[in-house]
């Protein structure tokens, strides 16, 4: 089985650190998706959930608000940076636990929760089909699975515009392999089938047209894309000057000036919705 320890080292660091600083941006941008996840979930009062890549925990707190104290939500993630920060929104909460682990390889509880919800936290598997069917073995028979991946790549501008501006602005970096672990590891809807229905599953994957969610200025977006996003990685590659910093930074308020809609920016969004049953 191939290991995670780049991508434990990744979200352990710097990006790891920056979805912390954002957290409350990056809540609110994605929460239409959030919104989508448990929209499908269904989560009932009592239930046993299981969060992956909780990240610095919003849905497990929604997840744990859904299923209240007779329930459980167990959130896991490689990065003891962003859990630290998910531990402090949950401390009131004692049917909340949260582990440090990697999800492609821990040892479940066998058969125990009834559903499994993650935001973005799936597409960073070195090897999916392993961690699925790992993922699938902590699932009571029955229970379901309710994921959010980034869809197509140029259907998603959040991403696109920061990297066309920090592109314009300073070169092209190598070429990535989008299939690697990534954000966009699952924008294939048949592959994601492919690769998941070898794991034993039967899986479905719809792409789903949303909005995100509106920050207060077009500056804090661009802000946010400075740091977290693939304007970060071009400037980090080209070690960017500060006057580079600031042009992209403007580069990009005015490329999300299009998705203003009066009511604030909302960048749309192509979303890979999986859901499958065990
Ligand atoms: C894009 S972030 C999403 C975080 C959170 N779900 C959210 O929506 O705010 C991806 C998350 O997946 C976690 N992650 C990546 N690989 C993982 C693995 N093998 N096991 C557990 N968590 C992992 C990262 O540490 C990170 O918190």
């Amino acid at each position: 089985m191939t290991g995670n320890s780049d991508q434990a080292e990744f979200w352990s660091t710097e990006a790891g650190r920056n979805w912390v600083t954002f957290q409350r941006a990056l809540d609110v941008v994605m929460e239409p998706v959030l919104d989508l996840v448990l929209e499908h979930a269904d989560l009932q009062s009592g239930e046993v959930v299981i969060d992956i890549g909780c990240g610095t925990g919003a849905s497990t707190l929604r997840a744990a608000q859904a299923v209240g104290p007779n329930g459980a939500v167990h959130g896991y993630d490689i990065s003891p940076v962003m859990l630290d920060l998910a531990a402090q929104r949950t401390s009131e909460l004692g049917h909340v636990t949260l582990s440090e682990a990697d999800a492609q390889s821990h040892t479940f509880a066998q058969g125990a929760a009834d559903a499994l919800i993650s935001r973005f936290g799936v597409m960073f598997f070195a090897d999916p089909t392993a961690a699925f069917a790992n993922l699938a073995r902590a699932l009571r028979p029955g229970g379901r699975m309710v994921m959010a991946a980034w869809g197509p790549a140029p259907q998603n501008p959040w991403f696109m515009d920061p990297a066309r501006v920090a592109r314009e602005r300073l070169g092209t970096p190598p070429k990535v392999d989008r299939t690697l672990p990534g954000p966009f590891a699952f924008e294939d809807a048949d592959r994601v089938t492919r690769l998941l229905g070898a794991a034993g599953l039967n899986v479905t994957v719809t792409p789903v047209d949303l909005h995100l969610g509106a920050l207060a200025s077009l500056d804090d977006l661009a802000e946010q894309s400075c740091h977290i996003g693939p304007a970060s990685g071009i400037m980090r590659e080209f070690n960017a000057t500060a006057a580079d910093r600031n042009a992209i930074r403007d580069g990009i308020a005015q490329a999300f000036s299009a998705y203003d809609t009066g009511d604030g920016v909302r960048v749309p969004a192509r979303i890979n919705l999986i859901t499958a049953r065990v």
